[in-house]
């Protein structure tokens, strides 16, 4: 069965791909490829060597499927406190789409950004907590993971608006050529320190622009708050 994506707004675009709530389960995102940048695009972008590889291995959905299983082979169900469940992909008339489950917060709207959230607020108390949370976790699990980007983090709140928890929604996965769980334990935590050290570094960098006029790029804002505009 085909799902129509194509004439509903999505919510959200990344540098990759479009988010769009499920027309069937508005508890539920279908993320598919953006059609101005294919994947052959994306694997020209990288230029050599990288461009060496294969089409498939420029595929963010095939790769967040495969780590989102093999995490949750790992884990159980504990991993989908910080990061969003996968339930696998659906046909769309936008090509394949990875379903993923949509992070909310309590009023029903979708959840905002950490760097939306830092941007407004600046860091506060409250979320100098939820990010500490989120490092203890990605140390004591050791989650692969890319960069921690602060467009990839969204901040779920309760119904009087204050912080359940943050979610990472994008970047899972091995940076390296080695999957992270075959690193000696060791390297693994020094290298899952040095992540989060960088997404320290990256609100610094966000807090010293907040004198700015506008946000800064579009990575990390929303395009509708999954409420009112479907
Ligand atoms: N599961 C989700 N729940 C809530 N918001 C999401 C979810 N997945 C993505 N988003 C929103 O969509 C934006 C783009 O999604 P992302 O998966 O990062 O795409 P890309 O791979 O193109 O970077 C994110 O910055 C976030 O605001
Ligand atoms: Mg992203």
């Amino acid at each position: 069965m085909t799902i129509y994506l194509a004439a509903e707004k999505p919510f959200a675009r990344g540098g990759n791909r479009l988010c769009y709530v499920h027309p069937g389960d508005d508890g539920l995102c279908i993320k598919v490829r953006r059609p101005d940048f294919t994947l052959a695009d994306r694997r020209r972008k990288k230029g050599f060597p990288k461009n060496l590889k294969p089409l498939s291995s420029f595929d963010d959905n095939l790769e967040e499927a495969r780590v989102m299983a093999s995490l949750q082979a790992r884990y159980g169900e504990l991993v989908f406190l910080h990061v969003s469940q996968c339930y696998g992909f659906v046909d769309t008339d936008m090509g394949r789409g990875l379903v993923s489950q949509l992070v909310r917060d309590d009023s029903g709207a979708i959840s905002q950004t950490l760097k939306k959230v830092i941007w407004d607020e600046g860091f506060t108390e409250e979320c100098r907590q939820a990010v500490g949370e989120l490092g203890q976790f990605w140390m004591n699990n050791l989650v692969p993971s890319r960069h921690l980007l602060l467009h990839n983090i969204v901040v779920q709140r309760d119904s009087q608006g204050r912080i359940k928890r943050l979610v990472v929604i994008d970047g899972l996965g091995s940076p390296g050529l080695l999957p992270m769980r075959l690193l000696p334990p060791l390297v693994q935590r020094r290298k899952i320190e040095k992540k989060i050290a960088v997404m320290h570094e990256r609100i610094q960098t966000l807090l010293g622009q907040r004198h700015l006029a506008s946000f800064p790029g579009y990575h990390g804002l929303l395009m509708h708050d999954g409420l009112s505009s479907q």
